[in-house]
């Protein structure tokens, strides 16, 4: 039997910076080539954000697009949850910054730091937040500068990333058939120094030391954190079929967090999605975290690809480690 959703996507928007870098620019710096990041990753190109161009500009470009879908004006939200492992300071939380740019005054506004399934941790929080009688009307949002937290000469790490964000308005159900059918969230402390910045937090806060060593930047094993990503994401598909009550033959489009080419094809094998049924644009915009399944929702809305009333199963893993997924009738 399926759930009745509690909650539904209202609307959705994104935004990209304007630059491109391909993998070419990066063969000019690092012992690198567009082979090696093609074959190993899937990536060919991303964006990159100019430094005036802040983490809470774009979130509030992809947000204003989500509002005006959902016929939504910035009073009418009660809550901005906003997902990123890029803030702009660290103190306040850019959905603060968010919201005085919107002028959303009505709402509650605080980040979520989940790494890249933080849109899905925002979704759960945001569905929590309706069933507590918080308000009816939730922004979330993934935004990410990564490429100011890639450390430019580490070559396993500077060519993953991508900046941009996503935004959907959660609005609670009107009691139809459309709407979050599932979601699950999961997390492993232990393993959190496998994807990490050591540097630049209270433990070892900022100092030329800091500096010197580089330890601000992003540390990733990525071989290990690849095999814990195949793992996780395909137990976060089965979790979210299962809460749904659904088999993944009811599934019309896997949407996964884009890292890597063959990391989301070793998902899709595990859920028996073909891969005409996957949504991939890892290629056109690297790894965007928190952004990453916003953004592939998006291209699939103006692809055609996914339409009103497909069943949608969304998955992602990340930093911390963290992983989770939801099943959306659209
Ligand atoms: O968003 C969620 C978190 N992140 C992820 O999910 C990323 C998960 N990990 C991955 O996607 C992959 O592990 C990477 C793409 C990061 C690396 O691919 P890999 O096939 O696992 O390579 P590796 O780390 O095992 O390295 C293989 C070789 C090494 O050289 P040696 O030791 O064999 O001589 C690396 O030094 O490839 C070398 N290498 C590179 N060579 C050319 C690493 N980065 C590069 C590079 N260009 N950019």
């Amino acid at each position: 039997m399926i759930r009745r959703p509690l909650v539904e996507f209202a609307g959705l928007g994104v935004a990209v910076p304007d630059r491109v870098v391909t993998n070419a620019e990066f063969e000019k710096t690092l012992d690198t080539s567009d082979q090696w990041i093609v074959e190993r990753t899937g990536i060919r190109e991303r964006r990159v954000a100019p430094p005036e161009q802040s983490v809470a500009m774009l979130a509030q470009e992809a947000s204003r697009k989500a509002l005006a879908m959902a016929g939504l004006g910035p009073l009418d939200i009660h809550g901005i949850v906003l997902a990123t492992a890029t803030p702009d300071r660290l103190l306040p939380a850019t959905a603060c910054d968010l919201q005085a740019l919107l002028g959303a005054r009505n709402a509650a506004a605080f980040d979520l730091s989940a790494a890249c399934p933080g849109f899905l941790f925002a979704l759960t929080v945001a569905e929590g937040l309706v069933a507590s009688g918080q308000g009816e009307n939730f922004l979330i949002v993934g935004a990410e500068k990564l490429n100011t937290i890639a450390d430019p000469t580490d070559r396993s790490t500077a060519i993953l990333f991508g900046d941009a964000a996503g935004a959907a308005v959660i609005r609670k159900s009107d009691g139809g058939t459309r709407g979050v059918l599932s979601t699950f969230i999961k997390s492993d402390g232990n393993l959190a120094d496998l994807l990490y910045r050591p540097g630049g937090g209270a433990v070892d806060p900022i100092s030329n030391k800091v500096v010197a060593e580089r330890s601000h930047f992003i540390k990733m094993a990525g071989r290990e954190v690849f095999k814990s990503a195949v793992l996780t994401m395909s137990e976060a598909c089965d979790q979210a079929l299962q809460r749904a009550g659904i088999s993944a033959a009811e599934v019309d489009m896997l949407i996964p967090h884009q890292a890597n080419l063959r990391i989301i094809e070793a998902t899709a094998r595990h859920a028996g999605m073909p891969l005409e049924k996957v949504m991939i644009n890892v290629d056109r915009y690297g790894n965007t975290s928190s952004a990453s399944i916003p953004l592939a929702i998006d291209q699939g809305i103006a692809e055609g690809r996914i339409k009103p009333g497909m069943t949608l199963l969304l998955v992602a893993f990340g930093g911390g480690f963290t992983w989770g997924s939801a099943v959306v009738k659209w």
